[in-house]
């Protein structure tokens, strides 16, 4: 998908955008009080898709490329596509990133945000608003000929500077009626290099940052990744769309 053209949305297909982003914002913002010690990542997984289907939607990862469940849910050394199970029961002082993607009438909406269960240790609290403020620190730069390096550079130079480090295996990437497509989007990188974005380009940011080693190993389950010393991970991510002077976010709320 590196090499392959990106696809530029007309306005009409921002808006579908707008209102898949819409509706997965509104599924979090659903969830995020269910999040309690107790609660099992299944019983979140089948709010989230009742929900869904009650909104007209459909749930993008289930079954995509075999995926068993509705949403991923990354508990506190899981970097990314955590799958949900009646067998794990959140603890207090756990973190959990919930990456919710629906498919409305086509088009995919897809954002996660980190959460605390219960209460967080003080690590647990910087590493989860350092990740925060590095997605908000990429959106930032996000404009017509601003390049996909300034959007991992700007990253990389908050984590490192905090201490953290970034997450190399997984990107964000181009999406729309498609989950993911090109363009891919490190989450680390050069300043003033790659790809320069263009009006119309929608596409995810969506920073895995790590307390110790960047690196990361995924289980026999095919779909878990950990961080290889087993220490946290948290991620935030948005769905953007580049306009004419500057980005708009589609999966955070107007309301
Ligand atoms: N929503 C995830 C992402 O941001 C992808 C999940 S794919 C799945 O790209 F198959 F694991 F669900
Ligand atoms: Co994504
Ligand atoms: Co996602």
């Amino acid at each position: 998908m590196a090499n392959e053209t990106i696809t530029l949305l007309s306005s009409r297909e921002v808006e579908k955008m707008r209102a898949a982003g819409q509706l997965a914002a509104e599924l979090l913002d659903y969830l995020e009080p269910m999040v309690k010690p107790g609660v099992t990542t299944q019983e979140l997984n089948d709010a989230a898709e009742k929900w869904t289907q009650q909104h007209g939607a459909k749930s993008a990862p289930l079954g995509y490329h075999g995926f068993p469940k509705s949403i991923c849910t990354s508990v506190n050394e899981v970097v990314c596509h955590g799958i949900p199970s009646p067998r794990h029961v959140l603890k207090d002082g756990d973190i959990i990133n919930i990456d919710v993607t629906p498919i409305l009438d086509g088009y995919h909406g897809d954002t996660s945000r980190t959460f605390f269960v219960g209460t967080p240790s003080d690590k647990a609290k910087k590493l989860v608003e350092v990740t925060e403020e590095c997605l908000h620190r990429a959106i930032a730069q996000v404009k017509p000929g601003a390049r996909l390096g300034d959007i991992g550079a700007a990253i990389q130079e908050h984590a490192e500077a905090e201490g953290f480090s970034v997450v190399r295996d997984f990107v964000g990437h181009g999406v729309s009626t498609v989950f993911h497509t090109a363009p891919q989007v490190p989450h680390y990188g050069k300043w003033g290099k790659g790809k320069k974005l263009r009006k119309g380009m929608v596409f995810t940011i969506e920073p895995m940052i790590n307390e110790g080693t960047w690196e990361a190993q995924v289980l026999e389950d095919g779909w878990t990744a950990i961080t290889k010393d087993h220490k946290l991970s948290a991620q935030f991510e948005h769905t953007i769309a580049v306009t004419d002077d500057g980005v708009e976010i589609l999966t955070q709320r107007h309301s």
